[in-house]
Formats: C-alpha cells, structure tokens, sequence
C-alpha cells in the first residue's frame, strides 16, 4: 500500500508557558516532531500534564511557539494570525472532551451548526441543506435542529460538536480527548463514527488521548509524549503491541486487559520495570 501524502508537519517544536518570572516559565514541550498524513489518524498518547493538549493549542494557534515549525499543505502556519488564522479555520477545526462546555447552552443546534456556515458566506438555503446532511451523517435525527443541546445526551452532544466540526469538510480535525466524557457503550459508537467519517471523507484527526484502548482502535500513526518529549512514534501496530521506550512499555502494560491470566503476567513485568529509569534509552 503506497503512503498517504503528509498534511501536518510539526518540526522541532517547543512551547514554554510563560511565568511571572523567567525562573517560572515552564517548557511544555521539547523538540517535538510528527507527520499526520491525509485521510489518516495520527494518535497523540501520554499521561495527563504530559503536554497533549499543548500540541494541538499550538496547531490551533492558540499558544505562542518558542522554537520549531508547524506546515500545513507545505506552508508554514507557525504564529499565523489575524485573517490567514481565520481562513485556515476552514481546514483544520477541532473537537473538545467536554460536550456540555464546547456547545452554547441557549443555541439551537440548528444556529449552532450554521454559525461556520454563515461566517464562511454560504446562503441560508445552502446553509439548511448541509445542516441536513451533517446531522444525517452523525447519525442524529433530522428533527434535531431545533432543540437545545440540553436535551440531548453526552454522546449526542459529541455528534453534535463532531457536526459543527465538519460543516465547513476540514482536511483536519484536532480531536482533543472527545470520547473521555463518555461511558465506555458510546465511546465505541462515536469512535465508529469517527472512522467512518474518515472514510467517507478522507479527513485526518490528530486524536489525542490518555486512553490505550482508544488509541489503538483508531490510530494510523502512534506518537507517545512524556513529560514534553515525544519519547516514541511509528505505526499503530509496532507502537502498541511492541513498544521500545520504557515508558511506553509502562504505559501499555497499564492499560486494562480482560484475561487475569495476563494481567498478573504484566503486573509482574511491570514491576520489574518500576526499578529501570524511564528515560534510559
Ligand atoms: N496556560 C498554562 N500556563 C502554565 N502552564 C500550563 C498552561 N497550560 C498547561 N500548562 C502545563 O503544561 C503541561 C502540559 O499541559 P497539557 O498540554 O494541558 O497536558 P495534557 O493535555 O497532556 O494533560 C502541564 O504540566 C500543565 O500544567
Ligand atoms: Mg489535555
């Protein structure tokens, strides 16, 4: 199978927040470097604080970047603002954990998903045409529109976020945890409409996550962060079923496997490597 072009190029890239004082800045992320490839899922993995977040804020433009440089279709995007951040809105949007906060609560989801669409010009006729088609392609009913996101569960309130992302066909989506809020039944529901909207759509997703199982299930490419340093990346399968760095190993030993047999056997690796430094390699 022939490779995917690249749409995302993040090179060397180092974000410090900034402290009262200089003795306070805090360096969020070190040299860290990825590709995401069209109509592929780059999984962005590592435990909370690790710096996750911080990747997509910086594609987002929404934190300044100290060294290092972000390509989008061959162009440098790094501290784009004003009304090239504004265009570039129409390609890379993004998808937030929370579906209580990302939606206005006192919007219909009808406003709520025409509101890109009317910023991007399109006439109101146009604008109910693919509002239709957006919630068909979510799965939610064609009556939704004229509710409020409070009367729709958690999982729908994603579909609802997921649409709203969509509606102007983005060639990227920053997923930011969007399926942690859900119990584990809608998590697959959604993780599904995710890949088959990739599918049909040939959409890319940085899809960050603290969750395994989830990165496995979704992910192309597999890239771990640790503490700011992007310590592993490769192919989903190498990444997860035979990982190099230490943490890695630590992490996906963590993760819950169903056969008890099995967990004690990792349980025991586990704490074998409890006595190895994590960053020994
Ligand atoms: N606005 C900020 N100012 C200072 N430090 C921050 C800010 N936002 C995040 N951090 C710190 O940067 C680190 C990475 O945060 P984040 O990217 O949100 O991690 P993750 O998404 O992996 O949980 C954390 O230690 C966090 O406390
Ligand atoms: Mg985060």
């Amino acid at each position: 199978m022939s490779e995917q072009p690249v749409l995302l190029r993040v090179r060397g890239l180092d974000v410090v927040y900034k402290g009262r004082r200089r003795r306070d800045d805090f360096p969020a992320l070190r040299d860290v470097s990825f590709a995401v490839r069209r109509a592929e899922t780059y999984g962005l993995v590592g435990e909370s604080g690790s710096g996750k977040s911080t990747i997509g804020r910086a594609i987002l433009g929404l934190v300044p970047v100290a060294r290092g440089t972000i390509a989008f279709e061959q162009k440098d995007i790094t501290g784009l603002r004003g009304r090239g951040r504004r265009r570039l809105a129409a390609d890379i949007q993004v998808v937030f954990q929370d579906p209580y906060t990302s939606l206005n609560p006192s919007m219909e989801v009808e406003d709520i998903l025409a509101e890109p669409l009317t910023i991007a010009g399109w006439t109101r006729s146009d604008a109910r045409r693919r509002i239709a088609a957006l919630l068909d392609d979510v799965r939610l009913p064609a009556d939704s529109g004229r509710r409020l996101p409070r009367e729709f569960s958690g999982g729908q309130r994603q579909r609802i976020a997921i649409a709203r992302a969509m509606a102007l066909q983005p060639k990227l989506i920053v997923c930011d945890e969007p399926v942690s809020a859900l119990d584990l039944t809608t998590q697959e529901l959604v993780l599904q409409l995710f890949v088959d909207i990739q599918e049909a759509t040939g959409v890319s997703y940085l899809f960050i996550t603290h969750d395994l199982a989830v990165v496995r299930h979704i992910s192309h490419q597999v890239g771990v962060l640790y503490r700011g340093d992007l310590v592993e990346h490769g192919r989903a399968d190498a990444v997860t079923s035979a990982p190099q760095h230490p943490y890695t190993q630590r992490l996906f030993m963590s993760a819950p496997v169903p056969d008890p047999a099995r967990q004690a056997e990792r349980r025991a690796q586990r704490r074998a490597l409890a006595d190895a430094p994590p960053r020994a390699v």
